[in-house]
């Protein structure tokens, strides 16, 4: 990787910059995430590059904002930052440096350029590799950098990374997205579906293995078309590798990885999750029963119009078959309030299928409106007070199904993994479920960081109350 190789002299160029001096750098992710993967992989290049991390602003040479754009109140985000940073920047002449999704979009780019004209350094998804070389050329030619590529990038490998967890990491698999859903932003800022080597992933996660990371998420748009463009000939096809043909056989393989004991993935689209895969995760005794299945909106008309590709009755029937082959599985959603066209009947049918599946848990977005997407075309747009009154609505029947599957929860024995020190009460542990769920419990030090048994006492709508079970 000759570009890698390239990128590693700018780093020790930057590093001879600032040798002597400890540079600070404050990151800010505002996406999902492959965002904050994303994330740390700046960070791991900004260590490499002598700078240390600082949880303050106000304490850094550095201000790194890795933007996302999927909704207009991820977008507000941004400008209301570099309102606050506009002072920093003219009083101690720090750098400023804004990456990820949202500058993939010209008018973004132009509207930073025309109001916020004080930003070092623009860069996009594409270029994300290239961060040494254009903070290089700003430090060293005192000039604005704008880095963006509208063609797809490679995925390249060897990038230094430094994550937030010592347990949990996220190891993205593919970049971009080829299913160009009406509402959504992504296929455009990220591109089409590219992806990882398997033999490269593998590697990566039996590296971490070692590093003793004990939970490992799996990352794409659409994780269940992995290898799909390799296979259908849009993309150089990889050297076989362990017999990894498909995401199924990448599950499977991970699943055999000593020292890793869960595994999560997301996000699955229903219309690709097939059978291979539901059974991959029945036989892999390291896959979390709870699977992420994005529903959008419960009506087969919207979900037309969205371009989901599956009917309600198609979501209903997979979630069926779901639920009889994996025993215990539980499922969270994504869902989407007041899509264009979206009839009192329609919602009706999203508060169907909720009814029906009983999801674990349901992520509700307002829809918002996306330059350059089909639905920003689309007449029949929803008003904001029906929608905020339909989101409401979802919102009770989803915290009563909540707690409802909650009280599942108590009196049953749950295997947790000890994140460490409750936030709230810090003479608590708190750890996770297989189902994600935050439990609660007392527990001595040495617990934090394993898998230890918590029999469930209490449930709290936001996280159950346990008590540890000696073994
Ligand atoms: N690739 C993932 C989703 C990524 S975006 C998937 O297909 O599931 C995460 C969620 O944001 C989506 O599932 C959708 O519910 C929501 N979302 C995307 N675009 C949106 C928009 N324009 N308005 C509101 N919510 C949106
Ligand atoms: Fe967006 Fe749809 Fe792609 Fe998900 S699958 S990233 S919602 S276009
Ligand atoms: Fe993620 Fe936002 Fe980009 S959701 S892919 S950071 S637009």
């Amino acid at each position: 990787m000759q570009e890698i190789e390239e990128q590693k002299r700018y780093m020790k160029e930057v590093k001879k910059i600032n040798e002597g001096i400890t540079k600070k750098y404050y990151i800010l992710t505002m996406g999902c995430q492959l965002n904050e993967n994303d994330s740390e992989k700046l960070s791991g290049m900004l260590e490499e590059m002598g700078y240390s991390k600082v949880e303050e602003e106000k304490e850094a040479d550095l201000v790194l904002l890795n933007t996302c754009c999927i909704r207009e109140n991820a977008e507000d985000k941004l400008f209301g930052k570099l309102g606050e940073l506009k002072r920093a920047k003219t009083e101690n002449g720090i750098i400023i440096a804004i990456g990820g999704c949202m500058m993939q979009q010209d008018h973004m780019i132009e509207k930073i350029k025309k109001s916020y004209s004080f930003v070092d350094l623009i860069f996009g998804t594409h270029t994300l590799h290239k961060f040494p070389e254009d903070l290089y050329q700003v430090l060293n030619e005192k000039e604005k950098i704008k880095d963006v590529l509208d063609i797809d990038g490679e995925i390249y490998e060897g990038l230094p990374i430094k994550r937030d967890s010592k347990i949990k990491a996220s190891v993205t698999i593919m970049n971009g997205c080829n299913n160009f859903c009406s509402y959504c932003i992504v296929p455009y800022v990220r591109g089409r579906e590219r992806s990882r080597n398997p033999k490269d992933i593998m590697e990566e996660i039996v590296g971490l293995a070692k590093e003793g990371y004990k939970e490992i998420t799996l990352l794409g748009q659409n994780v269940n078309s992995y290898l799909r463009s390799e296979k259908e000939g849009l993309r150089p096809k990889f050297e076989e590798y362990e017999g990894i043909h498909s995401f199924a056989t990448l599950l499977r393989k991970v699943n055999e990885i000593k020292g890793i004991e869960r595994i999560r993935f997301i996000s699955p689209h229903p219309k690709d999750f097939t059978q291979d895969v539901i059974e991959a995760i029945r036989d892999g005794e390291k896959i979390c029963k709870l699977i992420h299945l994005p529903l959008q909106s419960g009506s087969t008309n919207i979900l037309k119009k969205m371009n989901r590709k599956y009917s309600k009755e198609q979501y209903l029937k997979l979630v069926e078959n779901m639920k009889k082959t994996i025993p215990n599985l539980t499922l969270s959603t994504d869902i989407i309030v007041g899509f264009p066209g979206e009839t009192e009947e329609d919602f009706e049918d999203t508060l169907d299928v909720v009814r029906k599946v009983k999801f674990e848990q349901v992520y509700m977005f307002l829809y918002s409106r996306r330059v350059g997407t089909p639905g920003d075309k689309m007449e029949d747009q929803i008003p904001e007070e029906i929608k905020h009154e339909r989101f409401n609505r979802l919102k009770k029947l989803v915290e009563e199904q909540m707690k409802e599957s909650n009280q599942k929860y108590v009196g049953t024995i749950q295997t947790v993994l000890v994140d460490g020190p409750s936030k709230n009460n810090k003479t608590l542990l708190s750890g996770r479920t297989d189902s994600n769920k935050v439990v609660i419990f007392e527990g001595p030090q040495n617990c934090i960081h394993q898998l230890v048994k918590i029999k469930i006492i209490s449930e709290h709508m936001w996280y159950l109350r346990g008590e540890l079970i000696e073994e």
